[in-house]
């Protein structure tokens, strides 16, 4: 994004500040679009990455829809005008009233839980879902990011396929769709590819009624220079030809679906905080910022790297710096890093900031959470204001303590 642009809405706006390039997120939506060379393939934009109603509608507006895992993100989704029919609910552990409002809404449900799947069977006659699965196959930039493995809490296990076959038959469910999400910062194709091998091999057991296929999301992007994104050209050329040749023997055409969140918005964000202090020590300096893991907490809980550029001295010369925040709490954003020169009052811009930044932030230390302006068309908008005092003390009720 241009700096003078830049220093434009930090003038407007102040620091912390999140910064969203709307036209980047158009154009990783149309590169992930172009290597499924498949009319059927349908886009849902896993909202979790970053939540906020403006870019869900922006989203929409490129032929995306949503994936939720809340009834909050489900009724965000509607409140931004976002269909039901193209919205798909994908939780794990949600409370069954969840599962209602999904149903209740016409919002098609993906559902990996075999208790579940048999309580809502009896209540709703004609159940249409999808189901689930745990492919076993463990992958995700971190272990935390491991979601598809054969000990993890998502997905229906092979194991209880037995069972789920019986609650199908025992109450005429109709199973719509397979699912399976391996996990997230995924960079070898191969993971992706054996999942979906595994997703058309427990397609086959539910020929009648199936009509997506949904291979969940997960691709890596580029943190740093040389890191290695997801070769999506590969992924989507093998899974498209293996959908293909499925839809073939069944006889019927079907929707294959993707739900990116990282790969949409993650380096279309940017953060910029302020420096407010420098400290020599006998190791390297360390710069302070008006910020901390209640913002961006990627590098302190997945060891995340994010590229950092000092806006304010960009041809400084470059000397390691622990760049840290204003938490009671160990909350290192870089612990040696080199950095132009740094000066109290500069402005540092962390890059890859879209996804998964705002929508884990939060209030500790009773700090509020920053604003979000939204680039786009020519335009910068401001599309959520900084959080107050009075904004985090608004639930609290005062009672009588004495
Ligand atoms: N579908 C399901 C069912 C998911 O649970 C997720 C992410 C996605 C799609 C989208 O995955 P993505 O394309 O964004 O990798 N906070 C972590 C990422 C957690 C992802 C959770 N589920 C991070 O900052 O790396």
């Amino acid at each position: 994004m241009n700096s003078y642009l830049l220093a434009e809405i930090i003038k407007t706006h102040g620091t912390p500040l999140f910064i969203y390039d709307g036209e980047r997120i158009e154009e990783n939506v149309q590169n992930l679009r172009s290597v499924f060379k498949t009319d059927a393939l349908d886009i849902h934009y896993a909202c979790k990455a970053l939540s906020n109603r403006n870019i869900m509608k922006l989203i929409h507006k490129f032929g995306c829809g949503i994936d939720a895992v809340s009834i909050f993100e489900m009724q965000a989704a509607l409140s931004a005008g976002i269909p039901a029919s193209e919205i798909n609910f994908t939780p794990s552990g949600a409370e069954l009233s969840e599962y209602r409002f999904a149903l209740d809404n016409n919002i098609k449900l993906h559902i990996d839980n075999a208790g579940k799947l048999e309580i809502l069977a009896q209540e709703y006659p004609g159940l249409r879902v999808a189901l689930r699965f745990n492919p076993d196959v463990r992958a995700g930039g971190h272990a935390r990011l491991e979601v598809g493995a054969g000990d993890s809490k998502f997905g229906l296990y092979p194991e209880e396929l037995p069972e789920v076959k019986r609650i199908i038959d025992q109450y005429g469910v109709q199973v719509t769709g397979v699912h399976c999400h391996v996990g997230s910062d995924i960079a070898d194709e191969a993971y992706f590819i054996r999942a979906f091998e595994f997703l058309i091999s427990v397609s086959e057991l539910f020929p009648d009624n199936l009509e997506l296929i949904d291979s969940g999301g997960g691709y890596k992007v580029r943190y740093k220079e040389s890191d290695h994104p997801t070769d999506m050209e590969r992924v989507g050329k093998a899974i498209t030809k293996l959908f293909r040749k499925f839809c073939k023997t069944l006889g019927r055409e079907l929707r294959l679906v993707i739900e990116p969140g990282k790969s949409l918005v993650s380096d279309a964000g940017y953060f910029i905080v302020q420096v407010t202090a420098l400290k020599q020590t006998n190791r390297r300096e360390i710069a302070y910022v008006n910020s901390g893991f209640n913002h961006f907490i990627r590098p302190m809980y997945y060891d995340a790297y994010h590229h950092i550029e000092n806006l304010s001295n960009p041809t400084g010369k470059p000397k390691p710096y622990k760049v840290a925040g204003y938490l009671c709490e160990t909350d290192t954003f870089a612990l040696s890093r080199a950095l132009p020169e740094i000066r109290v009052g500069d402005y540092l811009s962390f890059h890859n900031a879209g996804a998964y930044t705002m929508s884990m932030s939060s209030n500790y230390n009773m700090r509020p959470r920053p604003a979000e302006v939204l680039v786009y068309g020519n335009r910068n908008m401001l599309i959520r204001r900084a959080e107050t005092l009075e904004d985090m003390l608004a639930p609290e009720i005062v009672v009588d303590i004495s």
